[in-house]
């Protein structure tokens, strides 16, 4: 009798995470996808520098058409002729401030319809809020929430009416920063946030129309703006920034347009950033029945290793405040 109960129980331990997994096969939606990035028209905004440039160079490199859109027209040039040397391929290239709807509209008008939007212009002043100014924050906002939502809602209309091109991407560059709020990042992780908002209720409106949309998380990343950022960045946001490591432009390049190609809705750059992507994954779809599994089984653990860091995060910020107090 106890040799069948052991029996039993043995034959009962796959069989749970198997029907889990099978009930997931069955429930997650929208399904994997591939998008192809040959021969088609891939428009990046903010390809003039770091990882919009690294991207553009990308897709320049696997034979799409390509076209950039930046305010400098001095850089976007020196960015052309960085990608015409490292691919032979000459983009199109845009000036325009994603703040001005017109100026965009009219720039994604003559660039002709595109398959793969990807939405990458920021900007990032880390500051504690009590030090930011009020324009400061609204420019914040205005570049990388408001912006991004004049640059869809240009491009969008064409994309949907697309007959017979395959499947269509419209990517968003977020941030770390936009799944965890930071110290130093107020203004900028809320307007990276917002981004979640837009991204998943745009994924609803647009799955009928074979559109599939991306959310990039990067961590910290060795570029222009990066570097500049670095100047003023306070003490604490560097600490706790450190818990997740920092990557190389073309890393991140790759990461994104691998997790773009294969039709993600989260992509996350490093391991850190997977283990962030599991702790705040909420209500986001997720089209990997496998990841779902994933998900629902770290779930407690996940939640645990989110208390821990948060934990040495306040720690960090105690002793900081404690030393500055005692100069
Ligand atoms: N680097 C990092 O550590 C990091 C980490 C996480 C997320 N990210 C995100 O990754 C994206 C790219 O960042 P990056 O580090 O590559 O920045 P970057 O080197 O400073 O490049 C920013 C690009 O955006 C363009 N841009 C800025 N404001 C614009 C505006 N108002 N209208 C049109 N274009 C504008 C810039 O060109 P102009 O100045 O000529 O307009 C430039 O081409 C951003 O969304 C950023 O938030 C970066």
């Amino acid at each position: 009798m106890a040799a069948i109960s052991t029996l039993f129980l043995l034959f009962l331990i796959p069989i749970i995470p198997l029907s889990l997994l099978f009930i997931l096969a069955l429930i997650v939606r929208p399904k994997p996808i591939k998008i192809p990035i040959k021969s088609r028209h891939v428009f990046i905004t903010g390809g003039s520098s770091g990882i919009g440039l690294a991207l553009a160079q990308r897709a320049a490199s696997e034979g799409a058409r390509v076209s950039i859109l930046a305010r400098s027209a001095t850089k976007l040039d020196e960015a052309k002729q960085t990608i015409k040397l490292a691919t032979g391929v000459e983009v199109a290239t845009y000036s325009a401030d994603v703040r001005d709807y017109n100026d965009v509209s009219k720039a994604i008008d003559e660039s002709g319809p595109i398959d793969v939007l990807i939405v990458n212009q920021g900007v990032f002043i880390a500051k504690e809020l009590v030090n930011h100014s009020p324009e400061d924050v609204k420019f914040t906002i205005d570049v990388n929430l408001v912006g991004s939502f004049n640059v869809i809602k240009a491009a969008l209309p064409a994309m949907k009416a697309r007959r017979d091109r395959g499947p269509a991407s419209i990517s968003l560059v977020s941030s770390q920063a936009g799944q965890v709020g930071i110290y130093g990042y107020a203004a900028y992780s809320a307007s990276k946030f917002g981004l979640q908002g837009l991204a998943q209720s745009l994924q609803q409106e647009v799955i009928a129309d074979d559109i599939h949309v991306t959310l990039v998380f990067p961590p910290d990343t060795d570029t222009p703006g990066f570097e500049e950022e670095q100047k003023s960045r306070p003490e604490v946001t560097a600490i706790i920034a450190a818990s997740s490591g920092s990557m190389k432009t073309e890393e991140v390049a790759k990461k994104a347009m691998d997790g773009i190609k294969a039709g993600k809705f989260t992509v996350s750059c490093n391991f850190e950033g997977f283990l962030l992507s599991l702790a705040t994954t909420g209500m986001s779809p997720q089209r990997s029945f496998w990841l779902a599994f994933v998900e629902v089984i770290t779930a407690g653990p996940i939640r645990f290793t989110a208390l821990f860091f948060q934990w040495d995060w306040y720690n960090a910020i105690e002793k900081w405040s404690k030393a500055k107090n005692r100069k």
